[in-house]
């Protein structure tokens, strides 16, 4: 097969928010700028988060930066870092009025400003009550989000590579990124992209489970093009289960309803969050509610013939408010759970919907892994922006809305510090001779005449042993059983085989090479959740109930080299004001 060629200053792998921001910054400044997407852009996962992007601009209700910050600390059980907690905090509204001034329809308040609505974990005065601070376009910021920085990069000239996937990263001899091979998915052409700089913003991996809000796209390709490159992943036994679910189809209702005041409901009419969480209640941190309600579930509360969900009641707002703040979530219950809310209760259940861990960072984008005894360093040539980085401003439980933030945030701060290098380093670095071998052997082997693994199958096998061994509670027993399940599989995932190969537009080879990425995180997963013995964020261990932070405080990295774990501190020292000390976390 003929390997062509095509130089770029800078390579982004990624057509979502965190990829098309810091596209515009680069490519505003005038770098040539290549966006690869499977999908076209403005089908990215972004344009499914519902709900709003947390800033606290303080139109509805005082606000300030600090109690944005401590919230996030907090919410993340202590394991996020404070520098960059503080840097995202401080930097939320000017990258809200930014996207105010690119044209983004967000909803109005009477008096011109911008919507804020409450949402959960998000608190007045370091804990005291909720706050408006999620700035909202209906219960589709994602989607307005996306069009608007799509239309923007169009008119900076950025270039899209759309339907392409990448493979893998190259690097050379010094262990320097020097681009990526790509596969164009209606051709099957590989091409080799010569870059100064790549940019991973590959979304999450939210699809190694069964029951997920995750789009069929959110298979993991960064983290795996960076497992297989050397590159620890971390914190991944970190994934967070959003309370509302449809129970049965897994398509996200926002926590923007229980900010309107939506309430859940067991099968006994109880507003059980009221015990769990008795000050936040409904508008507790996502873990806590999630948790709750699968206690709920496990003591016979639950509702439905197999009492296995709860039930999200809305019809006391009323139609108006349900037509003006939430007429996504309507289409979404009329279509998916055959009910009406402005009259009936949602079906909800705890869903896989975000990946707080993923490829170790700085707060510029750097990706950064530890060389020696607490030292860290860049890898040379590499960023990584959005879900699929870890920089870590979630720790162990993302608050809603942090994740718009956290791409707006650190999409732009990847593109001013990687502009700020181009103009400093203007030599493009040779790629080494054959970079696409391994790539091109993977593909080989995907459509060999020998017998092998149905993707079809091993991906129903890896989905169902990730949902049984890695949900909302886990034991030692249960994950040291799907570590030995899915290393199995793992192996098995060599022999992916392409059942149909006379298609032009193949599919098949797409989903195999993405199931590839898929296991590398359900083993990262797996691994990384049975060597943590202590409960913190979304990750309760049944064993280990309590918080252990003279033994846990500290990230989790896993090498898939070995598949070997390895520890580095948590950073408490924000960039400005003291630290926020780990503290019992209660709503
Ligand atoms: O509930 C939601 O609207 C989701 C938002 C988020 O995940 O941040």
């Amino acid at each position: 097969m003929a390997v062509t060629r095509q130089v770029f200053d800078a390579v982004i792998v990624g057509g979502g928010g965190s990829g098309l921001r810091a596209a515009l910054q680069l490519s505003e400044a005038g770098h040539s700028v290549a966006v690869f997407s499977k999908v076209f852009p403005t089908r990215s996962h972004t344009v499914a988060a519902q709900g709003g992007v947390g800033a606290s601009l303080g139109n509805m209700q005082e606000d300030h930066w600090l109690w944005h910050m401590y919230d996030t600390i907090k919410g993340s059980d202590y394991l996020g870092d404070q520098d960059a907690i503080e840097f995202m905090c401080r930097k939320a509204p000017e990258l809200v009025y930014e996207l105010e001034h690119f044209g983004m329809p967000f909803d109005r308040n009477p008096d011109g400003t911008i919507y804020q609505r409450p949402f959960g974990g998000h608190t007045q005065n370091f804990g005291q009550n909720p706050v408006h601070r999620a700035c909202a376009a209906a219960d589709r910021t994602g989607h307005a989000l996306l069009h608007t920085l799509y239309q923007r990069n169009i008119r900076s000239q950025c270039q899209f590579f759309v339907e392409w996937m990448a493979l893998d990263l190259i690097r050379d001899r010094d262990g320097v990124v020097v681009g990526i091979v790509a596969l164009e998915m209606e051709t099957g052409q590989v091409v080799l992209f010569q870059a100064k700089v790549v940019v991973l913003a590959t979304g999450g991996a939210g699809r190694i489970y069964q029951s997920s809000t995750n789009a069929y796209i959110n298979t993991g390709d960064g983290l795996g093009m960076a497992a297989r490159a050397g590159i620890p992943l971390e914190d991944m036994e970190f994934w967070q289960f959003h309370p509302t679910g449809v129970a049965g189809a897994g398509i996200l209702i926002t926590e923007a309803v229980r900010g309107e005041g939506g309430i859940l409901l067991n099968a006994l009419g109880e507003r059980f969050m009221e015990r769990y969480a008795p000050n936040m209640k409904d508008l507790a941190s996502r873990d806590v509610v999630s948790r709750a309600m699968d206690q709920e579930i496990k003591e016979g509360r639950g509702v439905g013939p197999d009492k296995d969900h709860v039930l999200l009641k809305l019809d006391h707002l009323g139609e108006d408010v349900i037509h003006k703040r939430l007429p996504g979530i309507r289409e979404i219950a009329i279509k998916f759970a055959s009910v009406d809310p402005v009259r009936e209760p949602i079906p909800v259940v705890p869903t896989c919907h975000y990946q707080m861990g993923g490829i170790p960072t700085n707060y510029y984008g750097q990706v950064v892994v530890p060389r020696g005894q607490q030292h860290a360093e860049p890898v040379p040539g590499l960023y990584a922006i959005g879900e699929c980085a870890c920089v870590s401003v979630h720790g162990a439980n993302r608050l809603g809305t942090n994740s718009l933030l956290d791409l707006l945030v650190f999409g732009k701060s990847a593109g001013d510090h990687i502009s700020a290098w181009l103009k400093t380093h203007p030599e493009q670095r040779d790629l080494p001779r054959q970079a696409e071998t391994l790539s091109l052997a993977r593909l080989r082997s995907l459509e060999s005449d020998e017998p092998g693994e149905s993707v079809t199958q091993l991906g129903a096998e890896m989905r169902r042993v990730v949902q049984h061994h890695a949900g909302v509670f886990r034991t030692e027993a249960l994950l040291s059983e799907g570590v030995d399940k899915i290393r199995v599989l793992a192996q098995r995932a060599n022999q992916l085989r392409i059942v149909d190969r006379s298609q032009v537009f193949n599919t098949a080879r797409v989903e195999a090479l993405e199931l590839q990425n898929l296991m590398i995180v359900a083993e990262a997963t797996l691994v990384s959740a049975l060597a943590r013995q202590e409960s913190r964020g979304a990750h309760a261990r049944d064993d280990y109930p309590e918080r252990d932070d003279r033994e846990w405080l500290k990230h989790s990295l896993w090498y898939r080299e070995e598949s070997r774990m390895a520890y580095k501190p948590v950073n408490l020292q924000p960039l400005t004001v003291e630290s926020f000390e780990p503290k019992v976390r209660v709503y």
